[in-house]
C-alpha cells in the first residue's frame, strides 16, 4: 500500500512541481461546483495517476484538481470514491492518504445526505460535529501504516473544534443558514427502510449517507483536522418517509451547491490566511 501511494505521490509531485498542498477538498454528488472556489491550475485525470481508483457512478466525475486560494494551494478530488461501487476502504481512502503525502494538512469534505432529525429540511446545510461509522468498514484493519499514525487513533475529536467555529461564525457573519448534526455513515447503495431509519435516529444520528466516515477515519490517522458540511438532499423520517430517487438527490445537491460553495469559499480563504 504504501509503496502503490509513493508511487502515486511521485507522480504528482512531478506533475505539480513540488507543489505543497495545504487544503485537500472531497465533495459529492451534485456539489462538484464547490471546486471552483479555485483558481485552477491544473485538472489531472485519476486515470493518468499511478494505483488511483476510478469512480463508476455517472454522477460523479474522475480528475484531480490543483488550484490555488490566497497564495495556498488546494487539492480537490472532482468524482468521490464510494465502498457501494464495489471499492475496498483502502481504495476509498487512497485519495486521502495521497494527500497526507503530499502535505495537506487541512480536509474540506461536502456530501449528500438524508435528513433523520424532523428539524431538518430539504436543501438544510449541515456542519458535522461527530460521527456513527455503520457501514462495518474500516481502512485502518490490517497492519497498521505506522508512517501515516498509531495503531489506536483516538477519535473524540474527528471534527476539528476550531474549524467548525471557523465555519458557524462564517456563516452568520454571510447570511448562511447552517446547522449542526451528527452523521451516519452506511455502506449502501439502497436507501433505507423506515425501520433502518427509526433506528439510526435512536442511535443519536442526524443524517444519513453513504460516504466520509471512511475518509474522515484515516484523515484522523493522518493527522488532518477535518471539516466537513453536508446537504440534506431529502429527509428521512420513519413514520412519514417518502420515496427517494438519486435524480430528487442530485436536483436537491444541485440547490444547494451555491450557496456551500461560497461558504467553503470563505472558510478556505480564512484558513489559507492562516
Ligand atoms: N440515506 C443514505 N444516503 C443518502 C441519503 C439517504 O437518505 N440521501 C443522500 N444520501
Amino acid at each position: 500500500m504504501l509503496k502503490r501511494l509513493q508511487e502515486a505521490t511521485g507522480y504528482l509531485k512531478e506533475k505539480t512541481k513540488g507543489a505543497s498542498p495545504l487544503i485537500g477538498m472531497i465533495t459529492g454528488t451534485g456539489l462538484g461546483e464547490i471546486t471552483e472556489l479555485m483558481n485552477l491550475e491544473q485538472r489531472i485525470p485519476y486515470a493518468h495517476i499511478p494505483h488511483f481508483p476510478i469512480p463508476t457512478t455517472e454522477s460523479h466525475k474522475g480528475n484531480l484538481l490543483i488550484g490555488e486560494i490566497q497564495g495556498k494551494t488546494l487539492m480537490a478530488m472532482e468524482g468521490r470514491l464510494h465502498a457501494y461501487e464495489g471499492y475496498s476502504p483502502e481504495e476509498v481512502t487512497f485519495p486521502v492518504r495521497l494527500m497526507s503525502l503530499l502535505g495537506v494538512k487541512y480536509l474540506f469534505i461536502s456530501s449528500a445526505a438524508g435528513g433523520l432529525n424532523p428539524q431538518l429540511e430539504r436543501g438544510d446545510l449541515v456542519v458535522i460535529t461527530d460521527q456513527i461509522n455503520m457501514t462495518g468498514l474500516s481502512a485502518l484493519r490490517g497492519p497498521n501504516l505506522d508512517a501515516f499514525g498509531p495503531r489506536f487513533p483516538d477519535m473524540t475529536r474527528v471534527y476539528d473544534r476550531e474549524l467548525l467555529r471557523t465555519a458557524e461564525r462564517i456563516a452568520v457573519k454571510q447570511g448562511v443558514g447552517l446547522k449542526r448534526g451528527v452523521y451516519i455513515g452506511v455502506i449502501g447503495p439502497n436507501l433505507e427502510t423506515p425501520a433502518e431509519t427509526r433506528f439510526y435516529r435512536r442511535a443519536g444520528a442526524d443524517v444519513i449517507g453513504m460516504s466520509t466516515v471512511l475518509e474522515t477515519t484515516v484523515a484522523v490517522h493522518c493527522g488532518m483536522k477535518v471539516l466537513a458540511i453536508i446537504a440534506v438532499t431529502n429527509v428521512n423520517l420513519p413514520d412519514c418517509m417518502q420515496e427517494t430517487s438519486i435524480e430528487m438527490v442530485i436536483d436537491a445537491a444541485n440547490l444547494a451547491a451555491p450557496r456551500l460553495a461560497f461558504l467553503w469559499k470563505e472558510i478556505a480563504l480564512e484558513v489559507a490566511a492562516i
